[in-house]
């Protein structure tokens, strides 16, 4: 292809950093569903695809896509994107890196006048992290599986009572529309997924790209315990019922049991004391429990396990659990076929012979349009250690130009029509 000059590796350090500015908080990095900043990125994302040579839309629940049409009507979609909520206090790659690097790549086309036999578009996907109502793939969700995947989310409140419903309506979004534009198999040629690794075997390794194999599985629970409240200088310590150590202990057996090996991991990520104070014997606690596992096995026995000793504990201590489960994702397999291609663009890119394959122990939005077509991922080298979910998370210029370099390849060869596409519609 002509390489136009634009869209360079530094341009999306600027824009990724431009775009770190739309944050919840003045101190640190932090983008969650519909909040100011959050619409505020929307926009500006929006403005980047426009200034791309895009057609822009806003979906039911807030993800902008950006489409540039095919030589041909008639052409199928080629789908990339990735999400522009964050954690909280998070790294500002993460899922930005999907949305800007499809986007250089699509100016680049535009610039040189061009357009491909498949029609591109590009999903900047609104929630994907959940942090504020605790609703992971959200809008990848409402993307494939229309308004039903929202229909017990909206009553949801986040850390200041604002249900996900009203913070939805303000926003000028219609979760009911959700039905009618739920994508259309037929019209998907595949999707592709550009992330961050998130982890440090490219670091290790030395190498700026690699392809995903396959995302791990996920479980996720809400774990109560109930103990009860009293006085810190008053109640002898054999009369405690304390939520809170029986919590700790549980946490403890939690790491214990997800330390078995192999690609099983598991994560207690938030604990709440219920009306902490200092002097207060603590009555109910609140956590959350993720387990994970790349062979997609592994984390059910791990959490079944878990989830009985806690019972234990409690039982042990005189207090109450209870839990539920809250998420659940299946690993899913990166195509065979894309993952070939993917690798071949990587090949030519950066010359330094075969392709790093690697499975994705994070979740992405690929696992939820993987129910509807076939999907790939390309990882790109994290420096800092290979740290994510972390303000120091990082990539280089020159990886970020391997990047969109790799994935301009890779979408000069597509033809959208290939004999090795299987459209998951087409086998039904
Ligand atoms: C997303 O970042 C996840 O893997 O939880
Ligand atoms: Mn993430
Ligand atoms: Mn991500």
């Amino acid at each position: 292809m002509d390489i136009v000059n634009c869209a360079s590796g530094r341009d999306f350090i600027e824009r990724a950093a431009r775009l770190a500015r739309h944050s919840d908080s003045p101190d640190h990095y932090t983008r969650t569903y519909l909040t100011r900043a959050h619409r505020a990125a929307a926009a500006e994302i929006a403005q980047y695809m426009r200034d791309s040579g895009m057609a822009v839309r806003t979906d039911a629940v807030g993800s902008v896509i950006g489409r540039y049409e095919a030589a041909a009507p008639g052409a199928r979609t080629l789908l990339m994107g990735s999400h522009f909520d964050s954690v909280r206090n998070g790294g500002r790659f993460d899922g930005v890196m999907g949305i800007l690097v499809p986007i250089a790549c699509v100016e680049r086309l535009h610039a040189a006048g061009r357009r491909l036999p498949v029609a591109l578009e590009v999903a900047a996907f609104a929630d994907e992290e959940g942090a504020r109502f605790q609703t992971s793939f959200l809008a990848s969700r409402a993307m494939v599986r229309g308004s039903a995947s929202l229909a017990g989310l909206l009553d949801r409140r986040d850390a200041d009572g604002v249900a996900l419903g009203d913070a939805m309506r303000e926003a000028g979004l219609d979760p009911a529309a959700a039905d009618a534009q739920r994508l259309d198999p037929r019209s998907l040629a595949a999707y592709v997924e550009v992330h961050i690794e998130q982890g440090p075997v490219l670091l290790q390794e030395g190498r700026a790209l690699g392809v995903v194999t396959s995302i791990a599985a996920g479980l996720r629970y809400l774990v109560k315990v109930r103990g009860e409240a009293g006085h810190a200088g008053t109640v002898p310590m054999p009369m405690r019922r304390d939520a809170l150590a029986a919590a700790a202990e549980m946490v403890v057996e939690a790491e214990k049991r997800c330390s078995a090996g192999g690609s099983l991991v598991g994560t207690v990520g938030v604990l709440r004391v219920k009306d902490a104070t200092a002097n207060v014997i603590p009555g109910e606690v609140e956590f959350t429990l993720d387990v994970r596992a790349a062979d997609g096995k592994a984390h059910f026995a791990a959490a079944r396990e878990v989830l009985a000793s806690c019972a234990a504990i409690a039982k042990r201590r005189g207090v109450r659990v209870e839990h539920a489960k809250t998420h659940e994702v299946p690993a899913v397999p990166c195509a065979p076929w894309l993952q070939d291609r993917i690798a071949a663009s990587i090949e030519r890119t950066l010359g330094d012979g075969e392709a790093r394959r690697l499975p994705s122990g994070a979740g992405h939005d690929a696992m939820i349009l993987a129910e509807v077509t076939d999907v790939a991922m390309m990882f790109v080298r994290c420096g800092a250690g290979g740290v994510s979910h972390n303000p120091a998370e990082t990539v280089s210029a020159e990886d970020a130009q391997a990047a969109i370099d790799a994935l301009s390849d890779f979408l000069e060869g597509f033809e959208g029509k290939s004999e090795e596409r299987r459209a998951k519609s087409e086998e039904k």
